[in-house]
């Protein structure tokens, strides 16, 4: 029945209304803050067009007031009374801010990153919204690259496993539900691959490439059920994404059965031209639509082109028609038509709220402490005591400003908790702590330095904050230089001059090569962009309350020369192997290819000891099971989050495989003094890659296997892949 009502509708569609539903915008900025871009139409011209129509969805509008209004259009005034879908980027949070994608994806626990998805979505459609711009799930492995921030680092498991639990989470089982929230897996594909990690730069990937590591995440999040998927800004090998057939209707709808629609990432139809890959709007509008970019986001293209392209015969009706039917599907199936206005009513007075901002708060210190990974903590120098000692917090991020990270959607959040704050908060006598900024975030501040080193003297103990603003990554902001900005690199030697003991607490949204005083502090925890709780969260950690327990998503390189760097990479025919003879290896003249910190690797306030593996049968066939035992023991007195990771790596194959892939990891909890055995089954499905034909293949042969902390440790085992 819903399919027939979709069909009746279509048939009274005229084109017009057909290329409506194929056509988002940013709202009017008269009316309605938006994208720093938009603003093209009067809010006048906006409600017209909707009445006419001619309008799919608007996205990133603050304030219920501005949608309902145009809803009341889009329903009461328009031909057809077909409702708008309203979308916005809730990337980490809306009126609570949770940790960063990456730093969620160091917290290795999809199920958190699911929870706080669905609390977002909550808030999100509470606001109206039933439409989110993410997860973005681009591998990322060139720190470069500013948007490495938005993703879950350089890992194909990892991706996968947070594509899908995010996918859940902002929609739920069930689509019509007033909150839920239809997710977004972007960018299709390769983006995060851009040529010296510049954003929107070319990306050159093998098909092979970019099936074995950059697709996997998307096939992952539409098994999860997204219905929608947003086309990158890139090109890959001469076409770029939302003009590329093969990657929107081969891969996507015939090989994966993708039934949603494809929206194209902002303006990027109308972008073409400057790629050279149309010579003007009306190619670039033909060339997009035909690929497969159904909905056309911003720029206008295809209202502007596509009538007159199907009035020519140039694009079929039948293709129109399809687009239309995939929006309208979606459309049905967020329950719009029954439900137009939810989210869009104002509260009565007394009305209870719609969301437990309460619960969410808790939510957000919880996913905040699971986030940070503790690097190094030279003579357990942490947990700091409450008392008794003094503490002198030092640089440009101790106060409560900017701590969300990049990208939320408008003002409005909750407030957020900064670290002198929480720490003051936390100790027995507040007036053993003293903060001195010293330094700007790119920028040395007058006196600075010398008032730091003051305080650091008078301090049994300094705790640093350094690192990246928040507007240091993100969309567009690539960085040449991985290092902590100079101005609070100096800040960090002649504090570290004074000989007192260094916390350095990093912020970042990127893996940093760290030098000097930084890079030898006693102890360093990556804190990322943690969000609301940011303070609570670093002071649970400082003071031990609660454990570190994150581990690195991306591998942390010696030197910023070493990028793009991860530990997934192929073999050579001259490995560089330890203690090798002569001089025509792999490797640089002025740094060793190994990582400073692996990916993987975090430390928690107790010793881990791997002990046996064991590995059955020795000679797997590939319809039986290899089973996997470890046993994993807490030689400390504290207990231990430990991430058990399991990797594989083939040693012969008919095309050349990762030195080490990650197959498995589980999240346990080991008591002091306690040994669990950790057990892990692989399957013929986790060997899998593509072979000839691009086709998934698996290839008999001897394989290594480890089982550790990381990506550059463990327990060895091997065993053979027989054919049977
Ligand atoms: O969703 C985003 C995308 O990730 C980058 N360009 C703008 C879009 C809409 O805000």
């Amino acid at each position: 029945a819903a399919d027939a009502r979709i069909e009746a509708l279509i048939l009274r569609m005229t084109i017009e209304e057909k290329v409506g539903q194929l056509s988002l915008y940013a709202p009017a900025a008269d009316e309605i803050l938006g994208n720093p871009q938009t603003g093209q139409v009067s809010l006048r011209q906006q409600l017209d067009d909707i009445r006419a129509g001619r309008v799919m969805g608007l996205f990133n509008g603050e304030g219920i007031a501005g949608k309902r209004r145009a809803q009341e259009v889009a329903v009461r005034e328009s031909r057809l009374g077909i409702p708008l879908l309203f979308g916005v980027d809730i990337i980490h949070g809306f009126r609570t801010v949770f940790p960063v994608p990456l730093a969620e994806a160091a917290s290795w626990d999809p199920a958190l990153s699911e929870r706080t998805a669905r609390a977002a979505a909550r808030e999100g459609t509470a606001d109206g919204f039933r439409w989110t711009f993410a997860p973005m799930i681009d591998i990322a492995r060139d720190a470069r690259w500013g948007r490495v921030v938005e993703g879950y680092g350089e890992d194909v498991l990892l991706t996968r496993r947070f594509a899908a639990a995010r996918v859940r989470g902002f929609q739920t089982a069930d689509l019509s539900r007033a909150d839920a929230m239809l997710a977004t897996p972007k960018h299709f594909a390769g983006y995060g691959a851009a040529e010296g990690g510049l954003d929107y730069a070319a990306v050159d990937l093998s098909e092979r490439t970019l099936r074995d590591v950059y697709l996997p995440p998307f096939k992952a999040a539409i098994d999860a059920g997204a219905l929608s998927v947003m086309a990158a800004f890139n090109e890959i090998g001469g076409v770029p994404s939302n003009a590329n057939p093969w990657l929107l209707t081969q891969v996507l709808r015939r090989e994966w059965g993708f039934e949603g629609f494809v929206v194209s990432d902002y303006t990027a139809d109308e972008e073409l031209i400057a790629h050279g890959f149309a010579a003007d709007e009306r190619e670039a509008a033909r060339r997009a639509f035909l690929a497969g970019t159904d909905v056309s986001m911003q720029s206008g293209l295809y209202m502007r082109h596509l009538p007159e392209l199907v009035r020519s015969g140039d694009v079929s009706m039948a293709r129109l028609d399809q687009a239309v039917r995939r929006v309208l599907r979606v459309k049905q199936r967020l329950g719009l038509f029954e439900h137009p206005f939810r989210g869009l009513q104002e509260d009565a007075p007394g009305a209870p709220p719609r969301f437990d901002g309460t619960a969410h708060r808790r939510l957000a210190r919880e996913a905040a402490q699971r986030c940070i990974v503790l690097l190094k903590n030279s003579g357990d120098l942490l947990p700091l005591p409450k008392s008794g000692k003094r503490i002198a917090l030092i640089g440009p991020f101790a106060d409560a400003q900017s701590l969300f990270g990049p990208w939320r959607p408008f003002p409005g959040q909750l407030p957020p908790v900064g670290i002198e704050d929480a720490i003051r908060a936390q100790l027995a006598d507040p007036s053993l702590l003293s903060t001195v900024r010293g330094s700007d975030v790119e920028s040395p501040l007058d006196g600075g330095i010398a008032q730091a080193v003051a305080a650091a003297r008078q301090a049994d103990v300094v705790v640093m904050t350094l690192g990246e603003s928040d507007q240091m990554s993100g969309e567009s902001r690539s960085r040449t230089d991985i290092e902590v900005p100079q101005a609070q690199q100096q800040l960090a030697e002649a504090v570290a001059a004074t000989g007192k003991p260094v916390v350095v607490l990093l912020r970042n949204g990127r893996a940093l090569a760290l030098r000097g005083a930084v890079r030898n502090a006693q102890a360093l925890l990556v804190t990322w962009f943690l969000g609301t709780e940011t303070g609570p969260a670093i002071a649970d950690v400082l003071f031990g309350d609660v454990a570190p327990s994150g581990r690195l998503p991306v591998s942390f390189p010696q030197t910023p020369g070493q990028v793009p760097f991860y530990y997934a990479h192929k073999r050579t025919g001259r490995p560089d192997a330890q203690g090798g003879p002569g001089r025509f290896r792999t490797r640089y003249l002025d740094a060793t290819n190994e990582p400073l910190y692996a990916f993987g690797h975090g430390l928690g306030y107790s010793a881990v000891h791997y002990g046996a593996l064991e590995v059955s049968p020795s000679r797997m066939a590939p319809s039986q099971p290899l089973r996997v035992v470890a046993s994993v023991t807490n030689t400390g007195t504290r207990a231990v989050d430990e991430t058990v990771q399991l990797y594989i790596g083939a040693r012969a194959a008919s095309f050349t495989r990762p030195v080490r892939e990650l197959k498995a990891f589980h999240r346990v909890h080991i008591e002091a003094g306690q040994t669990v055995q950790v057990h892990f089954l692989l399957t013929r499905d986790d060997l899998l890659f593509t072979g000839a034909d691009m086709r998934p293949t698996v290839d008999t042969g001897e394989f290594d296997l480890w089982v550790g902390p990381s990506a550059i440790a463990g327990l060895h085992a091997t065993f053979m892949l027989v054919p049977g």
